[in-house]
């Protein structure tokens, strides 16, 4: 289905079709959500309007449903962010386990508030998680997929560390 003017990279459109192919012929639209993870990935983690409109067109479907997935999604960003997505949980037993001291702890070390991103791109501590069924385990946080758990400060120094090595 490759669409030769479309602003989605060769990759990233076999990464749709992909997905597309495991839809009913004509309801190729269920795959939007695979092709925005896709089109994201492409574009150092973040969607921009010409992004979604492409999306729109190459899955025939109004832009404006595709702008309604992006922005109803938490793992869909819509303005620039740092490539290391770093979510803190803060719910009771996270918070009960040292969650807040945690959280602190990586704002002071980034130099950053939730929300936002470090300067150089690397971070980006995206929010205060609302329990990510790790309880177990808590204090937890989720670099970009990945879980981390019974967290200490060292750890997470750790983390940080070698998180901040792979992107050089
Ligand atoms: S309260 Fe943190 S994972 Fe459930």
């Amino acid at each position: 289905m490759t669409a030769e003017n479309s602003i989605i990279s060769a990759h990233a459109q076999t990464e749709i079709d992909h997905w597309v192919a495991k839809f009913p012929e004509g309801k190729q639209r269920s795959a939007v959500i695979a092709a925005l993870h896709a089109v994201q990935h492409d574009n150092k983690g973040y969607l921009t309007e010409e992004l979604m409109e492409a999306v729109a067109e190459y899955l025939d479907m109004p832009a404006i449903k595709v702008f309604e997935v992006a922005t109803f999604y938490s793992m869909f960003e819509t303005k620039p962010v740092g490539r290391r997505s770093i979510s803190v949980c803060t719910n009771i037993a996270c918070l009960l386990r040292g969650g807040e001291q945690i959280l602190k702890h990586i704002e002071d070390r980034l130099e950053i508030k939730v929300g936002e991103s470090t300067p150089d791109g690397k971070f980006y501590l995206k929010c205060e998680e609302e329990c990510l069924a790790a309880c177990n385990n808590a204090p937890m946080l989720m670099l970009d997929h990945k879980y981390y758990e019974n967290l200490t400060l060292d750890k997470v120094d750790e983390i940080l560390d070698t998180a901040g090595k792979e992107e050089g």
